[in-house]
């Protein structure tokens, strides 16, 4: 399968909508925050998924996020563990007991909606126009993929699918391997083994986009309640990855994939395929990349290349200062 075009059914400027399945952790909590401050972008839906923390913190998070945004949109608690593995990984050295460690978290005042997030994603894909939503999952792909068996019509639906896990050259968890992907190895195969188009925005592209001194400046400069939210969340996601990974800015990984499906130019993707490696000794969850299509392999994916940095920080730091 070749990947479709990027075209949407509402055409050139319709609006974006977008369905983001998140489990808030910094960088999710920054896509959000991005996604509501953007103009012509629509969020059809927000629903989490155990990964950075349990689901029950996440999902706080996610409301919380959303009240900060001063969102009203459909805010829904999908699956609390891979599909396979038992527990869910967490990761509380990155994002902190809460998940969302530095911010002072505003009791939520959106509320929860009753709905299981895996019915959440299939009934809002398949009420839509064909064609319209893109998914944008930024954690585990467990909610994903639970929806995709629940009714497979969903991947002749969706726009398209743009992610964010996995790489082709690394990973964050073992020398193979990325968080997402590592946590619910299964679920991203069945993602990826899909007849819909996958954008993979993995690490190669991510760690192009550094929260540098002067982006969190940038933010600080804002004097707003969203800017203030953003640098207490650096404040703690920098410290924080540079103890546990080293790097002297933190990358925010999870807003390249809301930027991708958005602002398509901002991230340089190329054709490829991607397997997920299920049983490998030291490579279980490794998102093994073929760019070269030697082999008569069908190059159907999308993968992220190549960040236009500049661009990327006018986009985002433009959207969370139209919030209040
Ligand atoms: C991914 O894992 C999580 O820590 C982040 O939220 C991001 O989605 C990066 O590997
Ligand atoms: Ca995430």
């Amino acid at each position: 399968m070749t990947p479709a075009p990027a075209s949407r059914a509402g055409g050139p400027g319709a609006p974006v909508r977008v369905l983001l399945d998140v489990d808030p952790g910094h960088d999710d909590a920054l896509a959000i925050l991005v996604a509501a401050g953007l103009p012509g972008l629509e969020i059809a839906a927000i629903t989490t998924v155990g990964g950075n923390q349990t689901l029950e913190k996440v999902t706080r998070n996610a409301l919380a996020v959303a009240t900060v945004a001063g969102l009203e949109t459909v805010v829904a608690a999908g699956c609390d563990r891979p599909l396979v593995t038992g527990a869910v990984l967490t990761d509380p050295e990155t994002h902190g007991a809460s998940g969302l460690d530095g911010p002072e978290l505003p009791e939520p005042t959106v509320r929860l909606d009753p709905r299981h997030g895996v019915d959440v994603i299939v009934e809002t894909v398949m009420a839509a126009e064909p064609g319209t939503v893109t998914l944008v999952p930024t954690g585990p792909l467990t909610n994903i993929a639970t929806a995709l068996r629940r009714q497979p019509a969903i991947a002749d639906r969706v726009a398209e699918v743009v992610l964010m896990g996995g790489g082709y050259s690394k990973g964050n968890v073992t020398p193979a391997a990325e968080f997402n992907i590592y946590t619910d190895p299964e679920a991203a195969h069945i993602v990826f083994s899909a007849p819909w188009r996958v954008t993979m925005v993995g690490l190669d592209l991510t760690h192009q986009a550094l929260a540098t001194p002067d982006v969190h400046q940038r933010f600080r400069a804002m004097g707003t309640r969203a800017g203030r939210f953003v640098v207490d969340m650096l404040d703690f996601f920098g410290p924080a990855y540079r103890a546990k990974q080293g790097f002297d800015s933190p990358p925010v990984h999870d807003v390249c994939a809301l930027v991708r499906a958005v602002a398509p130019d901002i991230v340089t993707v190329r054709p490829g395929h991607v397997d997920v490696e299920l049983h490998g000794q030291h490579t279980r969850g490794m998102t093994v990349t073929d760019l070269r299509g030697r082999e008569g392999r069908d190059l159907d994916h999308l993968v992220a290349t190549e960040l236009d940095v500049p661009r990327f920080w006018d986009l985002v730091t433009g959207a969370v200062a139209r919030l209040p």
